[in-house]
């Protein structure tokens, strides 16, 4: 399927050239801004303090930051449980302090990308608060999901929909005159009301929504739960509701395993809850709000989707789709290479760019995931010279790049509602949520001076602060540094993507791109021995272990990636 990579000629096949946007080979940094920066020692992230940090983003070299969710909210579920959509909560310095990062970012050259969480409102939201107080069957309570529940006095839930957090999908109302009432669905936290989309005045009042952060001067929106807005309304019990629920659990696929994953994916389709055919339709209509702007504004969707078509629907009618393979796969050459293949074969026949993602708030930080301490950072750092070397936009989240490990959170002081919901049995995803260590030396590690912050920075944290990390050329954050400017310098980005192929010869993964060069990556703990088929050059190396190398052949040490560039090529 792909043409002569190995060769040092020059490629003569025909080139499958895009019209690139910006968003199609950006690097796009994750901010979660209750954790980044407190700027007024409150104990809570806030916006300036993101617009006091951009300097030290403009250093990393990002193109554009996406804010997960600075809405004001009752924090039932971080911020996703949004009681305004249309505000910046009070805390977070409000929409002044939005205005302030905007005018600040832009003069750094750095976009903004929002958070749209369209699947819930907050209970607070006050449409929700209007239909508890309003009648069944009212305008208000068509807003969303209300039904009455089954049994002789409606004792029972509607139907046997689990939520994604654990338990029943449905919590039953206390009505106006005191009484035990109708049910309402939310695929999350009870605290996070689902929205009826077949009702017109959701549809619209998006729309506002949508507008009114483009007029703000946003470059693109974040589609939290993309899959989820469109319920099946017969509401009929699920013959098997539990195994929905797992099809969206990224922590049970197997990448090694595929027909056990497959199994357990293939409960995605046809659901009730999700991936219906109808969103798409919702999607397209913003997708026209965004080009009367301009063909710079997009989306990305996060979108547990199954087959692979279907996931690629939603970069279609969205702009983007999060690819997650990368956030589950094991540090192995051969499975890293068949994903690689499988999502550059995906992006090609969707006429789309990849997406990559090592890390994001849902998820384990990856230096953890591959066993933390040095050997896991290691890893965590081949991984990242390997995600650079690919064609597509690269998303990385706060923290990634001081190569943090995931925060051991004391039990109570856990907020995620994963933790209470799952009986404690599955610990949440506060760990990764820990306070950005800027400065060790100070007070919660120089993410505020007050004294007690929202999520802890524990002591027993082992982390490099970024001053440590500033005065070491060694550090992750110099690693990230060099390979989002290496991505500009050397348009890594910039390559017909058919013309990208992973190979395989024993534990050594062998990434080629025409044109430019290879990326080998070393997953296993023994030297490997790599012949070049042509001179070549090494552009960068995830860590400072010695390399043998000479015109023909590369010793490329355990647990390590190199950037290989043929010297021909270069101008
Ligand atoms: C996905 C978000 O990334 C996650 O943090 C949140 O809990 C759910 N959507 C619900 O909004
Ligand atoms: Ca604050």
């Amino acid at each position: 399927m792909y043409a002569n990579f190995a060769g040092c000629s020059k490629f003569n096949g025909k080139v499958n050239w895009l019209k690139m946007s910006w968003w199609q080979n950006g690097v796009i940094y994750q901010v979660y801004p209750r954790s980044f920066f407190d700027s007024n020692d409150d104990g809570m992230g806030d916006l300036s303090g993101v617009t006091e940090k951009l300097p030290y983003l403009k250093k990393l070299g990002v193109d554009a930051i996406w804010l997960s969710p600075f809405y004001p909210s009752p924090l039932h579920d971080g911020g996703y449980d949004v009681a305004n959509p249309r505000d910046v909560a009070p805390e977070l310095g409000g929409l002044q302090s939005f205005d302030q990062l905007s005018k600040k970012a832009k003069e750094c050259n750095i976009k903004i990308i929002v958070d749209l969480v369209p699947n819930h409102f907050s209970k607070e939201h006050p449409w929700f608060k209007q239909a508890l107080l309003s009648e069944p069957n009212s305008d208000a309570r068509r807003l969303f999901h209300f039904r009455d529940g089954k049994g002789n006095a409606g004792q029972f839930p509607p139907n046997n929909w689990i939520s994604l957090f654990g338990g029943p999908a449905w919590t039953r109302v206390v009505e106006a005159d005191g009484k035990p009432g109708q049910w309402y669905l939310h695929i999350f936290d009870a605290s996070q009301p689902d929205l009826n989309w077949s009702n017109s005045q959701i549809r619209s009042d998006f729309k506002e929504t949508i507008n009114f952060w483009l007029n703000r001067g946003v470059s693109g929106f974040r589609i939290d739960v993309a899959v989820g807005l469109i319920k099946d309304m017969s509401y009929q019990d699920d013959p098997e509701p539990q195994l929905r629920v797992d099809a969206m659990r990224l922590d049970l696929y197997d990448p090694e395993n595929p027909q056990r994953s497959d199994e357990i994916r293939k409960w995605a389709k046809d659901s009730p809850l999700f991936d219906r055919d109808e969103v798409h339709q919702i999607y397209q209509e913003w997708r026209e709000l965004f080009k009367d702007r301009s063909d710079d504004v997009f989306a990305v969707a996060e979108a547990w989707a199954y087959p692979v078509e279907r996931a690629m629907a939603y970069a279609k009618s969205l702009g983007q789709v999060f690819n997650f393979d990368f956030m589950i796969v094991p540090f192995k050459s051969a499975t890293l290479s068949q994903t690689i293949n499988q999502l550059i074969a995906a992006a090609n026949e969707y006429q789309t760019f990849p997406t990559w993602v090592l890390s994001n708030h849902d998820v384990s930080r990856i230096v953890t995931r591959l066993g933390g301490g040095e050997l896991g950072r290691a890893k965590a750092r081949a991984m990242a010279t390997l995600t650079h070397f690919l064609p597509g936009s690269i998303y990385v989240y706060q923290g990634e790049e001081l190569g943090l490990p995931d925060a051991n959170i004391a039990p109570e002081l856990r907020l995620d509602p994963i933790w209470e919901k799952s009986g404690h049995t599955q610990i949440g995803r506060d760990g990764c949520r820990a306070p950005i260590p800027w400065n060790s030396k100070l007070p919660n590690r120089g993410f505020s001076k007050a004294s007690k912050t929202w999520l802890p920075s524990p002591a027993d944290w082992v982390v490099e602060d970024v001053p440590t990390q500033e005065a070491d050329p060694s550090s992750t954050l110099w690693l990230y540094r060099k390979l989002i400017n290496l991505r500009k310098s050397h348009q890594l980005w910039q390559v017909p993507i058919d013309q990208v192929s992973a190979s395989v010869n024993g534990h050594l993964l062998v990434v080629w791109r025409a044109q430019l060069g290879v990326c080998l990556v070393n997953t296993g703990d023994q030297p490997i021995a790599f012949e070049m088929p042509c001179p070549m050059q090494v552009l960068v190396q995830s860590n400072q272990l010695k390399v043998e190398m000479d015109e023909k052949a590369i010793s490329v040490p355990g647990n390590t990636a190199i950037i290989l560039e043929k010297v021909s090529t270069k101008t």
